[in-house]
């Protein structure tokens, strides 16, 4: 998630969501985003002012009359917004907004803003599917702002139903959808990402260190830039990414057979996973057990398919391939072999071993070759980023 040096409101309302409000500040800091926190009244029985001011290095708006700053904070703080999230927002904060009151620190700010506002309802059940209610969050939207549905589940009321405010990763990742560009609009991007498993039997496995990190900052990257994203999976530990389709698998063939079913649709082809090069010949359907007569165990393995190079021999022109190199030494020979080996159009080649630019890492550092003998150098930065800087090359490649 890349925020950096954006200004963002926080708008937060008086509700038991409240307390979720202090994690999506976090988040959001940790995003790079320079956040300043409008509250309400009510707001402030649930968390105290002194915990956003503290977490957003910023003065929060709370009291029109009574903060220390000049009486045109809120329109400077309107003014230098580039979006405006309002978590929770109650039914009277909503009320208030689709009728163009402004009676305290937050609804006077939001009466003065120009940017993208989004707005998550959090409230009992009842309170959110009331029409008066639902009637104002149309004209929200009617007017521009961007709702984001509750949740469903258990609620504080003790009922269960619509109204949970989502969890900050997901609000955070609606935002950075907000404000990206949509330079992938009708783009149809087919990813891979993590580790594939091999079965040795039941228990055991062949695998790699891949984490998926990197292949999910990239289908998370190009949703979120407009484009149509399927994702096939290795097992990772990773929640899927807002509004990309993820297939799961578990083995190369699987994975090969997932992107074969796909591969036609797609305009844009990005190979991030880790596939792991052999699986054992024999598959056992048993646990295989210790022999007392023997202290050594050969595994025999054999070779799994190329993916990429497969799809590589049969891809359209109109299609563009993207592959990934992780290798310890030699990067460029081995870089460009493999662009020519599995006719691609470029490979994002990075060398393993450093603690900043592993698997399991979450930043990256890579080199981006292209078939046409262009070469562009990655820094060190978040893997969001180097997702981000990736569909830029792409875009500017493929058109
Ligand atoms: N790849 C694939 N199928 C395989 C092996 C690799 O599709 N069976 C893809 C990976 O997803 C990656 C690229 O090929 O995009 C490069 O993977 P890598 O493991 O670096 O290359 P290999 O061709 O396996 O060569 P080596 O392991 O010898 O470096």
């Amino acid at each position: 998630m890349n925020l950096k040096d954006k200004q963002i409101l926080l708008g937060v309302t008086g509700g038991i969501a409240a307390y979720k409000s202090v994690e999506l500040l976090r988040l959001l800091k940790k995003a790079g985003a320079n956040v300043t926190v409008a509250m309400t009244e009510a707001a402030g029985h649930f968390v105290g002012k002194t915990t956003f001011e503290v977490l957003s290095e910023n003065p929060v708006l709370s009291d029109l009359w009574n903060d220390t700053q000049s009486s045109v904070t809120h329109i400077d703080v309107a003014a230098r917004s580039d979006a405006a999230v309002v978590a929770p927002a109650t039914a009277n904060c909503i009320g208030k907004l689709a009728h163009g009151i402004a009676d305290d620190a937050l609804t006077t700010t939001m009466l003065a803003l120009t940017c993208p506002v989004m707005i998550c309802p959090s409230m009992n059940t009842d309170m959110y599917q009331n029409i008066r209610v639902q009637e104002n969050l149309d004209i929200l939207e009617r007017t521009g702002m961007h709702i984001v549905d509750p949740d469903s589940g258990a609620l504080a009321c003790k009922t269960v139903g619509a109204g949970r405010l989502p969890e900050p990763w997901f609000i955070l990742d609606r935002l950075c959808a907000l404000l990206a560009k949509k330079d992938f609009k009708d783009k149809k991007v087919l990813i891979s990402a993590g580790p594939t498993v091999e079965a040795i039997d039941p228990v055991r496995y062949v695998s790699n260190h891949s984490s998926g990190k990197m292949g999910y900052a990239v289908a998370r990257a190009a949703e979120n830039r407009g484009a149509k994203v399927t994702l096939v999976s290795g097992p990772v530990n990773l929640e899927a990414p807002v509004g990309v389709d993820r297939i799961s698998v578990e083995s190369c063939n699987q994975m090969a057979n997932a992107m074969f079913d796909n591969l036609k649709d797609a305009d844009i082809i990005i190979k991030v996973a880790a596939v792991a090069d052999y699986r054992p010949v024999n598959q056992e359907n048993k646990k295989i057990k210790k022999t007392s007569d023997s202290t050594s165990l050969t595994l025999t393995l054999t070779e799994n398919q190329d993916i990429l190079k497969t799809i590589g021999q049969s891809k359209r022109d109109d299609q563009f391939l993207v592959g990934f190199a992780a290798e310890t030494n030699d990067l460029e020979t081995h870089a460009l072999a493999k662009i020519k080996k599995k006719n691609l159009d470029m490979i994002a080649a990075n060398l393993v071993g450093g603690k900043e630019s592993g698997f399991k890492a979450d930043t990256n550092k890579v080199k981006l070759f292209s078939r046409d003998g262009s070469v562009k150098d990655i820094p060190l930065m978040d893997k969001s980023e180097v997702a981000h800087r990736l569909l830029d090359a792409i875009l500017s490649k493929a058109g």
